[in-house]
């Protein structure tokens, strides 16, 4: 564990999911970093257009990784606001700590807690509570909506962005078809899983039926096609792609033997994308995610 704040334990059914993010999956991430945070700057921008944070306002950023939101958030209510970053992970945490620090982000305005937003107890001291997909890998997610519910102000609003059905962002289920040529998903492993995954909340009916239980008002899906830049050259695109996603959980989840056919998968992946190749040597494909908004009632 970190040093610093951590509101309450993690809850036994997300224990595996929290391994899984605070070890292989926080490695992946940071490594391959520049391109997974980079690929969603576009969309973090829409949903603050959107949905602007209060001048002033107090911030709750849930599942915040590295904290880029949770200092983008800090910006944006300005010197008289504050933005708390929260996540499972304590080396997400102790990494977003240092570089808000490193920063020069007046210690005033911004602070990070490892929690588990499932067993969390936060009071109701937000405006705003964000999220950037890191809202879809709870196992118990009505609990989990409802305790970042009671971190709002009454009428403070949920603002999100999670990933539409994984069929949706043509990038990822094109990934995994790939890698399904050389692999099955087998029915034992040892790996840990991130729980139900990134594309748990893609069904809207799925989305607004737990918000609406959590007990969310004026719930708003916004579906959002966007460029999703997945490299500057075809080696990053491969890497990010065999880092993190449906493709990469399924060599992780295949252990030694899905090891041995990374480099057949590497190959036929750049074969793959070789057509989505830009004249800049990038590569760019299409991603779907959803624009969420709810409000915890007056
Ligand atoms: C896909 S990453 C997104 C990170 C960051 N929001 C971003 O956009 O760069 C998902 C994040 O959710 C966090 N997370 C997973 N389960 C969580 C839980 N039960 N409570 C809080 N955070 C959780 C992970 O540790 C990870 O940092």
């Amino acid at each position: 564990m970190s040093d610093g704040l951590q509101a309450g334990a993690v809850a036994p059914a997300n224990e595996e999911a929290v391994r899984a993010w605070d070890t292989v999956l926080y490695e992946r991430w940071k490594q391959n970093r520049k391109v997974f945070v980079g690929a969603l700057t576009e969309v973090t921008e829409d949903l603050f257009d959107r949905f602007p944070p209060p001048p002033g306002g107090r911030c709750i950023d849930i599942g915040c990784g590295f904290g880029e939101t949770t200092q983008r958030l800090a910006e944006l209510v300005g010197a008289d606001g504050f933005a708390l970053g929260t996540d499972s992970s304590p080396r997400f945490i102790e990494d977003a700590r240092l570089e808000a620090a490193e920063s020069g982000v007046a210690p005033e305005n911004i602070g990070f807690e490892v929690a588990d937003a499932q067993t969390a107890e936060w009071g109701p001291e937000y405006d705003y509570a964000f999220s950037r997909m890191g809202t879809q890998f709870f196992a118990a997610p009505v609990p989990a909506m409802r305790a970042i519910r009671g971190a709002l102000k009454p009428g403070g609003g949920l603002r999100k962005i999670c990933w539409r059905r994984k069929g949706e962002s043509q990038f990822w289920a094109e990934t995994e078809g790939v890698v399904e040529r050389f692999l099955t998903r087998p029915a034992e492993y040892d790996a840990d899983t991130c729980g139900p995954g990134p594309f748990s909340l893609g069904n809207p009916e799925t989305l607004e039926g737990i918000l609406t239980a959590a007990g969310f008002e004026e719930i708003e899906l916004h579906s959002r096609d966007f460029d999703y830049f997945m490299g500057g050259d075809m080696e990053e695109a491969v890497d990010s792609l065999l880092a993190i996603g449906p493709g990469a959980e399924l060599i992780r989840l295949n252990g030694e033997h899905g090891e041995s056919r990374r480099e057949e998968i590497a190959e036929a992946l750049r074969e793959h994308y070789r057509q989505w190749q830009q004249p800049d040597g990038s590569i760019v494909g299409r991603a779907a995610v959803w624009i969420v908004g709810a409000t915890n009632p007056a």
